[in-house]
């Protein structure tokens, strides 16, 4: 009896420090296997990111191979301006510019699915609110005090932030939408759900290689563990 309390009440505790306050992440769902939606995401990067980020670690003629797009698909979706194919996906702005102008320079994005996690960057990019505190006038739920502007307002429309007392202060628990923006919740979250593809993508692009060998090889390891099998009993019998 003491021990079924114990136990209870140890859950009980881990379901009280699990509760935060604070919304959770969002679910990201991503598929790097989605190719239109990676490509569209990639059309949304260079129209709205990468004035300020690159993705040092990838060149289009990497996305083209991957996603077998011709040179010209590439151009009218997302490679503009001089770049050339063999080019990685640089920005235009330099370190000082953007320090001087953010306070830190936009870093380099190839890697943040990776450091961060996709659900922290889905939950990132939706997570802006209007802040009159803040030096650019907003503010972010899940980076409070972030450098970065809201660069998809016009897309997602602005939103408020909810707020409750937590421990006797004032603490930013959830977003909500206030004035709408070109686009409704649902087509927005498929911009982000894009976005996240393809920076998951550009975090590593043999996955779309890896994972179908995988089943080759898995397929490869039953067919020989029959052969193996088949053989040990044809062993065996003589010995018996
Ligand atoms: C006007 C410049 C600018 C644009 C455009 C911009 N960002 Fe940023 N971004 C920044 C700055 C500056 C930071 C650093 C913020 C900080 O550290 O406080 C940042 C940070 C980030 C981070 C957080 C990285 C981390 O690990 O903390 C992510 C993710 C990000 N940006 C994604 C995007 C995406 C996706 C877009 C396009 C929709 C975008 N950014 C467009 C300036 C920009």
């Amino acid at each position: 009896m003491k021990t079924a309390f114990g136990i209870a009440l140890l859950l009980f505790s881990f379901a009280a420090s699990a509760v935060d306050p604070v919304k959770p992440l969002e679910d990201a769902d991503v598929d790097v296997f989605d190719s239109d939606s990676v490509r569209r995401g990639a059309g949304f990067f260079a129209n709205y990111c990468m004035g300020c980020h690159s993705i040092k670690q990838i060149r289009y003629s990497r996305i083209a191979k991957d996603f077998e797009l011709s040179e010209d698909t590439m151009r009218r979706e997302f490679m503009f301006g001089k770049v050339k194919v063999h080019d990685y996906l640089e920005t235009a702005m330099s370190k000082a510019d953007g320090e001087s102008a953010f306070g830190v320079a936009p870093p380099d994005l190839s890697l943040v699915i990776r450091a961060r996690g996709a659900d922290w960057v889905y939950s990132y990019l939706k997570g802006f609110y209007v802040d009159p505190k803040r030096p650019l006038g907003t503010n972010n739920l899940v980076s409070p005090d972030v450098a970065m502007p809201n660069v998809l307002w016009a897309l997602q429309g602005l939103q408020e932030p909810v707020i409750k007392k937590i421990d006797g202060t004032d603490t930013v628990v959830d977003v909500r939408l206030v004035k709408k923006g070109q686009m409704s919740p649902k087509e927005f979250d498929q911009v982000l759900t894009d976005m996240v593809n393809f920076l998951a993508y550009v975090s590593e692009p043999s996955k779309l290689q890896r994972l179908p060998l995988g089943k080759y090889v898995i397929f490869f390891l039953v067919v020989l563990a029959v052969i193996m099998y088949r053989l040990k009993k044809e062993y065996w019998k003589k010995i018996h």
